[in-house]
């Protein structure tokens, strides 16, 4: 097809926007969103609900002060800025209009939309501009509109509050589901080299923690009890930090809150080590130590197929020198040329364990033994790959371990 019948294409999906904004409220998407499944699907355009003026989340903080504090530090907030993600939405531009659905997921934040796939590619979308862009409620990502505005209303899990801001009850916000619209999405694209592997949701349904009804705010915005707005009445609410792999994003603008929601959640991993005898030197020893997923209710890792727990068993002379080392990744390995493919997946349902056993010659001299566990987000050659600053919390330790032979 030639550019100018591109154009003009365009231009007509445009004016059939614009026409339908005037006539509704909550205009349709183009209807080729229609044709993909949800997560594919941005959210529709919100409007500012009645007694706000915009639906900016800094607004919404001048009420909601430690909230807003909290959503600051999250990974939710920074799901835009995020070096990885802009490395490689640059990468691949074709994509990107996929990538949006869930890190900018208002049609307000997006300033494109897609009417049709040029020969049916996922990779050559053709846009149209969007008259309704806001670029700075862009920049927020996932932002308090993203969740909590629809249908001109502010919607939460109470319905008896007074606020100064049209409300609405949702059951949704007690219940995983709002949380699987993105984070729950497996999708393969034949020919591409990408794949879509968020299986969170039907991890978290295999486990024992969804038949028991404890959903993912219950361990991710942990309970407390304060209250909304300064002044107004103590309720229970839930944190809003998000803290999962406890890896920081690099974009947090308050670190000493970000450690105080991190301190409230356990990392999934726990190290659960064996006590060793002294041995004779020379005498040949076995040390084990289980690593647990005792806390993750999905498997740990999960998400992202780069991610990996790395336990790191070792023996070290009293000179701390190593004497022995076993290294255990446990994680997702992928092949993606030419095609995805899942080559093995090492991880952890919840309450599994894996027995890691580190053998050696007892040396001469005092010894002991220690274990760690690092959550990585990215190996080291992948962040090259992305050109990601040295800044860019890679991994980080969760769990350490030492026994000393007696
Ligand atoms: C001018 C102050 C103010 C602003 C701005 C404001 N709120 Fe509120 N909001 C309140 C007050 C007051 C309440 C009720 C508190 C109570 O009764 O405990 C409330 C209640 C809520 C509730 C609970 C609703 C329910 O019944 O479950 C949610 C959710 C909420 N606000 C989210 C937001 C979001 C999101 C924004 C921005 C888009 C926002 N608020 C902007 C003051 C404000
Ligand atoms: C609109 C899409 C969307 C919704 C809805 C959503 N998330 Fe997320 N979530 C994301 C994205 C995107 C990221 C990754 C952002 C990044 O790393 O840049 C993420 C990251 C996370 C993380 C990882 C934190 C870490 O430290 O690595 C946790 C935990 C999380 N979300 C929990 C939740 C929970 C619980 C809910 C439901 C209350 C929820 N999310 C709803 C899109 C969403
Ligand atoms: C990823 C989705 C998501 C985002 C983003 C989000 N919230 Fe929430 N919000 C929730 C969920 C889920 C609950 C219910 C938590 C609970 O009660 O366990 C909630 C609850 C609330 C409540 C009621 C108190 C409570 O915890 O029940 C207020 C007020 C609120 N949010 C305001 C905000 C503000 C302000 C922002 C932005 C600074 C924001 N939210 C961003 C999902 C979100
Ligand atoms: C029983 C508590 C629990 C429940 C329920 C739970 N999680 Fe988690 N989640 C964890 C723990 C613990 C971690 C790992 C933290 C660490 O190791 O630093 C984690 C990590 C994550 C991560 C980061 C990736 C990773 O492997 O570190 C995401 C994303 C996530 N959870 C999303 C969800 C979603 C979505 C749900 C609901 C379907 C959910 N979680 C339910 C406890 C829970
Ligand atoms: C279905 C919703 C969805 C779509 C579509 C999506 N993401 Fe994400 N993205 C997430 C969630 C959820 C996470 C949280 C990480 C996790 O679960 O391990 C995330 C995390 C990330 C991260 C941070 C990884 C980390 O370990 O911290 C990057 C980078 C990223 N996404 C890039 C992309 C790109 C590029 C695309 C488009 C090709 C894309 N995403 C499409 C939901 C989505």
């Amino acid at each position: 097809m030639s550019p100018g019948r591109i154009a003009r294409a365009a231009a007509a999906a445009v004016f059939t926007l614009l026409l339908a904004g005037c006539a509704g409220g909550q205009e349709a998407l183009p209807a080729f969103y229609r044709t993909r499944p949800v997560f594919e699907q941005p959210f529709a355009h919100q409007r500012v609900p009645r007694g706000l003026k915009t639906l900016s989340a800094a607004e919404c903080g001048s009420c909601h002060v430690q909230i807003y504090r909290e959503w600051r530090q999250s990974v939710h907030a920074q799901a835009w800025a995020d070096p990885q993600f802009q490395g490689e939405l640059h990468k691949q531009p074709g994509v990107s209009w996929l990538c949006i659905n869930c890190h900018t997921p208002l049609v307000n934040q997006l300033d494109s939309l897609v009417v049709r796939l040029q020969d049916g590619d996922v990779e050559r979308p053709v846009k149209v501009r969007n008259a309704r862009y806001d670029e700075s409620l862009r920049d927020e990502a996932i932002t308090c509109a993203s969740c909590h505005v629809r249908d001109g209303a502010v919607e939460g899990p109470f319905g008896d509050t007074r606020a100064p801001h049209a409300v609405r009850k949702s059951a949704a916000f007690r219940s995983a589901e709002l949380c699987l619209r993105c984070h729950q999405a497996v999708q393969t694209y034949p020919g591409k080299s990408f794949t879509c592997t968020f299986d969170t949701g039907n991890e978290w349904k295999a486990g024992p923690f969804a038949a028991n009804g404890v959903v993912c705010q219950d361990c991710h915005m942990p309970p407390v009890e304060r209250a909304l707005v300064e002044g107004g009445p103590v309720r229970r609410v839930g944190m809003h930090g998000w803290i999962g792999s406890h890896l920081r994003k690099g974009g947090e603008t308050l670190p000493a809150l970000w450690d105080s929601l991190a301190a409230r959640r356990p990392p999934g991993i726990e190290l659960r080590a064996d006590s060793v005898r002294a041995a004779s030197p020379g005498a040949a020893v076995e040390w084990t130590v289980r690593a647990v997923n005792a806390n993750a209710g999905h498997m740990l890792p999960t998400g992202d197929p780069e991610r990996a727990v790395i336990v790191t068993l070792a023996a070290l002379s009293a000179a701390g020198d190593t004497l022995a080392r076993e290294d255990v990744r446990l994680g997702q390995r992928w092949e993606w040329w030419p095609a995805p493919r899942k080559l093995g997946d090492e991880r952890l349902a919840p309450g599994a364990e894996r027995a890691i056993t580190l053998r050696l010659r007892a040396p001469a001299g005092a010894w002991t033994l220690g274990a760690r566990a690092v959550n990585e987000r990215i190996s080291d050659a992948n962040a090259d790959f992305h050109r990601l600053a040295e800044s860019y919390p890679r991994r980080t330790e969760v769990a350490r371990v030492a026994v000393r032979p007696r």
